[in-house]
């Protein structure tokens, strides 16, 4: 039996992750979340009851060391973690303080673990913004040096945090991968992110869509291609690695996004350009070079299609 932990398991990404590695039976999956089980969507319980080989615990993962007493995990994914753009700006300190004590918490129970075969950490892309504003180095690889500005802003809170939880693990002696995803979309993502509020606005009757950071560009990876990607990374023989998850063919500009949304929804609606986000950078495309290289040529699902998905979960969810 393979057993493995993952953390903000309840969450997007983690969920995703979860769903794909249960297939195997031979493995045993502890998801621990923080949200409480009466609050827990339909899906995600269906899911548990059915899966035997996975286990739900509700827990504070700042606890974690005090209450879980387990020394037999084989891997460690860790995704929980405080983000989103108006969380991130709104509450910096909480943001940066949980992030960093939670992976902390982490990496001192993967120390304890007897036979810890990698701990994979969820970075970000944010940990590129003041590198891609300054050396406009796109697409992004991996081992570019990662710049800081003197004006420290809100929005470095979250970036900071990765950062540091990055540096930590590698100082940590644990066997690890480090991802850093690059806007990741799909059904089930909650509401805060530009893909989900494009299509809520569209599926109102305003005759108007607003968008903000019209001229942004952003390579959005559909969430099937990101899990892919990064199991085919955690059970490999690689370790002490960072790797880009995303997709770089698919970089489109927010107001091109919007257009296509709308299309799919209500064709007639006007798109009005608003401001742009303070802080955000104008581009953002990762390298997939070193990704290819490890580990073979990744398949990618097109814009159209993820959108179709995530438009047709999200119409049901928002009516
Ligand atoms: N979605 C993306 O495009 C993207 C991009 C870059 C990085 N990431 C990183 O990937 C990871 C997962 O992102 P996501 O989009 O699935 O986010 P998400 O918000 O859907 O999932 C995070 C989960 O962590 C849980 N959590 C928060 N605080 C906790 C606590 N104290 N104890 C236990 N659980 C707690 C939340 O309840 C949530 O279920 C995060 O670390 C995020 O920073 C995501």
């Amino acid at each position: 039996m393979i057993r493995i932990l993952i953390t903000g398991g309840a969450g997007f990404i983690g969920f995703n992750v979860t769903k794909k590695i249960a297939i195997d039976k031979k493995v045993s999956i502890t998801v621990l979340d923080i949200v409480p089980l009466r609050k827990l969507d339909k899906e995600f319980l269906e899911f548990i009851k059915k899966n035997k080989n996975v286990f739900y615990k509700r827990l504070n993962i700042l606890k974690l060391n005090s209450v879980f007493k387990r020394r037999n995990y084989d891997y460690i994914i860790h995704l929980a973690a405080e983000l989103g753009v108006d969380n991130v700006i709104s509450n910096p300190y909480k943001v940066i303080s949980f992030n960093i004590k939670s992976t902390i918490e982490l990496i001192e129970f993967g120390l304890k673990q007897k036979n810890l075969k990698k701990f994979c950490y969820t970075s970000s892309s944010e940990v590129y913004a003041h590198t891609i504003k300054k050396k406009k180095m796109i697409p992004t690889k991996e081992n570019i040096e990662i710049m800081y500005s003197s004006n420290l802003s809100k929005r470095d809170s979250y970036m900071s945090s990765k950062f540091f939880g990055e540096v930590s693990l590698k100082l940590s002696s644990l066997p690890f991968i480090i991802f850093r995803p690059h806007n990741i979309y799909g059904p089930r993502m909650g509401t805060k992110h530009v893909v989900p509020q494009l299509i809520k606005k569209s599926l109102k009757k305003q005759k108007n869509l607003a968008v903000y950071s019209p001229r942004h560009s952003r390579s959005f990876c559909y969430i099937d291609d990101a899990v892919d990607m990064m199991i085919k990374a955690i059970f490999s023989k690689i370790s002490n690695q960072v790797f880009n998850i995303g997709n770089p063919k698919s970089e489109i500009k927010i107001h091109e996004l919007a257009k296509l949304i709308k299309n799919q929804i209500s064709p007639d609606k006007i798109i009005k350009f608003d401001c742009d986000q303070l802080g955000s950078p104008k581009r953002r495309v990762p390298s997939m070079q070193k990704f290819v290289d490890y580990f073979g040529t990744v398949k990618f699902t097109n814009v159209e299609n993820g959108l179709a998905k995530t438009i047709k979960w999200y119409t049901k969810f928002f009516s």
